[in-house]
């Protein structure tokens, strides 16, 4: 297998970080998993919490192999669309057969989507530096109507860079978003790594 988790938290730059994951896309499923990584079931598990109707579309930004889909599936979402940057990642996404549609998007540019077309969104092991800048967050929650949920998560390595729960915290103070959930948790527990797991509604 080839090996690469310990050089994903080193990336700093999109293209840089695009090739990255092309070139993990067919050993990315069986390392992550074998370091037990758990944030997609917590994020999943999160939202359902909170969410009245799961039948409702939601769309999975940087869904990469589709782990997160499969555990948004698997806690009861049923129409999921899966974006991401990396053909490889969307390729092996595709082929899971989880995803209504997948497009090739990159958190870089402005979303193709119109506001209001998600009832709720979800971004999981992706805001990340090198990955997305804590920007990517306002581009992401103007996707939603009032009421719409986003759940996503920070690493421990993001939550070194305090510009994503400064981002975050913008949000609550504004008045443009609540809190609902927020828990530390294991990512992936055989390096030691942890998480946070976020659900924020837009107000
Ligand atoms: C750690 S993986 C997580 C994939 C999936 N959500 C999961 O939980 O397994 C991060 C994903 O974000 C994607 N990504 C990173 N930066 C991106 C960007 N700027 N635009 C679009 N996708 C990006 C990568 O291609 C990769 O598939």
């Amino acid at each position: 297998m080839k090996k690469m988790l310990a050089n994903a938290y080193t990336l700093d730059n999109a293209e840089t970080t695009k090739a990255f994951y092309d070139d993990w896309a067919g050993s990315y499923d069986e390392e992550v998993s074998e370091n037990g990584y758990v944030t997609p079931k917590r994020c999943a598990e999160a939202l359902a919490e909170f969410v009245d109707d799961p039948s409702l579309p939601i769309l999975d930004i940087g869904c990469g192999t589709g782990i997160s889909g499969q555990a948004l599936k698997e806690a009861g979402f049923a129409t999921i669309d899966g974006c991401d940057f990396s053909a490889e990642m969307l390729a092996r996404a595709d082929q899971k057969g989880l995803y209504r549609n997948i497009f090739n998007t990159n958190l870089e540019d402005p979303f193709p989507f119109e506001a209001g077309i998600y009832a709720n969104l979800a971004a999981i092991g992706v805001l990340n530096p090198g990955h997305a800048p804590a920007s990517t967050l306002d581009a992401i929650m103007s996707l939603l109507d009032p009421g719409g949920l986003f759940v996503f998560s920070l690493n421990d390595h993001a939550l070194e860079d305090k510009t994503y729960e400064a981002r975050l915290n913008e949000h609550v103070d504004t008045g443009s978003a609540a809190l609902l959930f927020r828990e530390h948790g294991p990512h992936l527990p055989q390096i030691d790594l942890g998480s946070n797991v976020y659900v924020l509604k837009k107000l």
